[in-house]
């Protein structure tokens, strides 16, 4: 019900991004692969499903009670929760202010800058980033905007599943890139009230295993240092309330190596043309994987969240090898 409420909220805002196909991909997989491609949504990313939908329902929420807008909305973020927040609070005319891990790519940081919001840098820790992030609504009276755990934020991340769902009914299983969960809770809740026979599989980097750890474990269990991958947008954990939803609705998570989530980015990149990030890399390396062949066969038609496109391309080496300056 409430990622139905959040499909209403967010109609005529936001794109409705296409489901793209690649018979070389399908060759590869041994599966038909659907793409959702929210590296065309409004922002660059899923991100602003969730953004929006939580500053919308804090805008009625206020009108309902009669009373100001919120002073300001705050979050910490990798940077695409960030730069949608900023987004949706720009539209509201509210003061957002961002933490933000000093490592996260550039690209993100200038987003965040040009949608008008306040950037407050922080250790790439997720310790550093809660802290942080307390600090500044105690001192600005702003309202918390989780970028995975606030509910608001997972029934937004949820109307993916409805698309999908309309889009390609034939879907058997949703391939989901998993960083705090807030994306793969809503998916799951959404999908296994409305198809319950449709698999949902989590993809993580192996260097930041925690929500394969956990499942395995049967409790939460986060990771024990920030971790290192070039999936910047999932170093977060899973956290307490994706996690009972993960723990009950998710069929199996899927590990990928830097390796396999690198040559899965450049694959996509060269064979469809869509400047995905290397998160989004992740979901495909996990169909590529060897795991997946294990998934039996009437697996067939498969969907894979290609979750956001805000690549720095200053990263990539050939491109900073090239003279002269790229802005
Ligand atoms: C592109 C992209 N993919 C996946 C994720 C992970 O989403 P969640 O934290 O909801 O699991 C994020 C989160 O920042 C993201 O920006």
């Amino acid at each position: 019900a409430d990622v139905r409420a959040a499909e209403g909220r967010l109609r005529g805002r936001l794109h409705r991004t296409p489901l793209l196909t690649s018979g070389g991909l399908d060759r590869l997989a041994g599966r038909r692969l659907l793409f959702k491609c929210e590296l065309f949504q409004r922002t660059g990313s899923f991100k602003i499903r969730g953004a929006l939908n939580a500053v919308r329902s804090l805008v009625e929420e206020s009108q309902r009670a009669g009373r100001g807008l919120p002073r300001a909305v705050v979050t910490h973020s990798s940077g695409n929760h960030g730069q949608a927040l900023a987004c949706a609070a720009q539209a509201e005319g509210i003061p957002a202010y961002i933490v933000v891990p000093w490592t996260a790519p550039r690209c993100k940081q200038a987003a965040i800058r040009t949608y008008g919001a306040m950037l407050v840098p922080c250790e790439p820790s997720d310790k550093s980033r809660a802290e942080t992030a307390a600090r500044i609504v105690q001192e600005t009276g702003g309202v918390m905007v989780h970028p995975n755990q606030e509910l608001a934020v997972i029934a937004g991340q949820g109307t993916i599943a409805l698309e999908v769902l309309e889009q390609a009914p034939e879907v058997n299983a949703v391939v989901v890139p998993v960083g705090g969960g807030g994306m793969i809770a809503g998916i799951a809740v959404a999908i296994k009230a409305l198809r319950p026979d449709v698999k949902v599989f989590a993809a993580e980097p192996r260097n930041a295993d925690d929500c394969y750890q956990s499942k395995a474990r049967g409790e939460l269990t986060p990771n024990l240092h920030p971790p290192d991958t070039i999936a910047d947008a999932v170093k977060t954990s899973v956290g307490p309330n994706t996690w009972p939803i993960i723990r009950d609705l998710v069929d199996d998570v899927l590990t990928v190596s830097e390796e396999e989530i690198k040559r899965a980015t450049r694959l996509v990149w060269e064979r469809m043309k869509l400047l995905i990030e290397p998160t989004a890399g992740v979901g495909v390396a996990a169909v590529l994987s060897e795991q997946f062949q294990a998934v039996p066969r009437d697996v067939e038609n498969v969907c894979i969240v290609l979750c956001g496109g805000n690549v720095d391309l200053s990263s990539l080496t050939w491109l900073t090898d090239l003279p002269g300056k790229a802005e």
